[in-house]
């Protein structure tokens, strides 16, 4: 049994079914990629594991209990994180103050609790921001505004802010979007040396073919809503159902 399990979700738009009877098992620890061409469905499953959409039918457990219902704060504090497709960041703030947020997250008057039970001091918090900062190549400008950095330099922010929080599944959604060659290396680089150091199960939506096959052990392709082919990198290259989902779609 995986660590997040959804059955039989569905989800419609109007008259827009974007979700079509989904079925995923994810792996403790593993990195799962989700692809598949533009409007297939990807971030509205994301957005459904995150509580920003309510499935209209079926279930979405992690560690067997039920996601649904919960607020994205609530969902957020049982280990699930999320970066999304448009960088979410505190432009006014400083990367040092951007990185901390997220980790004392005094939000509907709850404190974050740590996984000894206990309410972080703002030191420990500060310690692990600049030592995660450090990590993502941004310790030199821990104290400069976030809302003039780079792109690149944005999404690694933003994946400091998310580990801060310790999460025991990460989901990504298009990490590397926009973003030059070199900074997807770097990316590529960086989520690899999570996967070892932190542990983490990663959830990747991901349209990069190269950092599909660079990072996910798992593969699953979407088309209009449904999961069409799921297996390692190797056995969705080349799979004829593969291509055809492409170029039956819109993505260019
Ligand atoms: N809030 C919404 N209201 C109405 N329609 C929506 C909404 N969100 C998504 N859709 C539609 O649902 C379908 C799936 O969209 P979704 O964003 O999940 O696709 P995606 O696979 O993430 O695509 P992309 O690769 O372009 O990001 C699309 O047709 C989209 O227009
Ligand atoms: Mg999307």
């Amino acid at each position: 049994m995986g660590i997040l399990q959804v059955q039989n979700v569905n989800k419609s738009f109007g008259g827009l079914k974007a979700l079509n009877n989904v079925n995923l098992d994810i792996a403790e620890g593993a990195v799962h990629a989700i692809i598949g061409p533009n409007g297939a469905g990807k971030s509205t499953l994301l957005n459904c594991f995150v509580g920003r959409l309510r499935p209209d039918t079926g279930t979405v457990k992690f560690n067997g209990r039920s996601l649904l219902g919960l607020t994205p704060h609530e969902i957020n504090q049982v280990g699930v994180a999320r970066v999304f497709q448009t960088p979410e960041i505190f432009s006014d703030l400083t990367l040092l103050e951007n990185v901390m947020i997220p980790a004392l997250a005094v939000r509907d008057g709850a404190f974050r609790i740590n996984a000894w039970g206990r309410v972080d001091s703002q030191a420990t918090v500060r310690d692990r921001a600049e030592a995660l900062l450090a990590d993502v190549g941004l310790a030199d400008k821990r104290h400069a505004q976030a809302g003039n950095l780079s792109r690149g330099d944005k999404r690694r922010l933003e994946l400091s802010m998310c580990l801060v929080q310790q999460p025991k599944l990460v989901l990504l959604d298009e990490p590397t979007a926009g973003m030059s060659r070199a900074d997807t290396n770097n990316t590529i680089d960086l989520l690899a040396r999570m996967s070892k150091e932190h542990g983490v199960t990663k959830i990747i939506i991901e349209h990069d073919m190269h950092v599909v096959f660079s990072l996910a052990e798992r593969v699953t392709v979407f088309a209009q809503g449904h999961p069409i082919v799921e297996g390692t990198p190797d056995e969705i290259r080349g799979d004829p159902r593969v291509q055809e989902a492409y170029l039956g779609g819109t993505h260019a």
